[in-house]
């Protein structure tokens, strides 16, 4: 086991919606199994859309609700290195998924999987809230919460 902190990113469309509560759950259950100094933890959209923007005024809103707080967050677009640099690259969705990997450039450090691989929920894709109610942040933000929590698990059960 190095000590080298494991990089783990969360990927969507715009990196305002679902991978900013993806990332916000994951930092607090990392933080709650006192490992923060362990990781580095980051989100990142497919898509240049959103650059710079704080989150979605609704995925703040949610966050809150759960306590975990993601204002602070601000969008950036995934790129190529980042296949490189990070070893975990999660995508909300198999469309987010096919265009992370069509930066694929052959060599890479990261594993590129589904947040949805983990746990046991039926669907396997984080649904896109974004043209929807408020109520489809809460279901995301009980998806990505769970799922992030396995995900958590799997990793320390690989690393430590
Ligand atoms: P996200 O949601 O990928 O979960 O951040 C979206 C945000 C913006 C757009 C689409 C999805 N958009 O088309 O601008």
């Amino acid at each position: 086991m190095s000590n080298r902190p494991l990089k783990v990113a969360f990927v969507c469309l715009g990196n305002i919606c679902r991978s900013p509560l993806a990332e916000g759950a994951f930092r607090a259950h990392v933080a709650s199994q006192g490992l923060s100094k362990r990781f580095l933890i980051d989100s990142a959209g497919t898509s240049s859309y959103h650059v710079g923007e704080l989150p979605d005024q609704r995925s703040i809103a949610v966050a809150a609700r759960h306590d975990v707080d993601i204002s602070g967050q601000r969008s950036r677009q995934f790129v190529s290195s980042d296949l490189q640099e990070f070893d975990y690259v999660i995508a909300m969705d198999r469309s987010n998924q096919s265009n992370i990997n069509a930066l694929s450039s052959g060599e890479q450090r990261a594993e590129v999987t589904l947040l949805l691989d983990e746990g046991d929920t039926r669907t396997r894709e984080v649904p896109d809230p974004y043209y929807g109610g408020p109520g489809g942040f809460d279901h995301v933000w009980q998806l990505v919460n769970e799922a992030t929590e396995s995900l958590l698990q799997r990793i320390i059960s690989e690393h430590m």
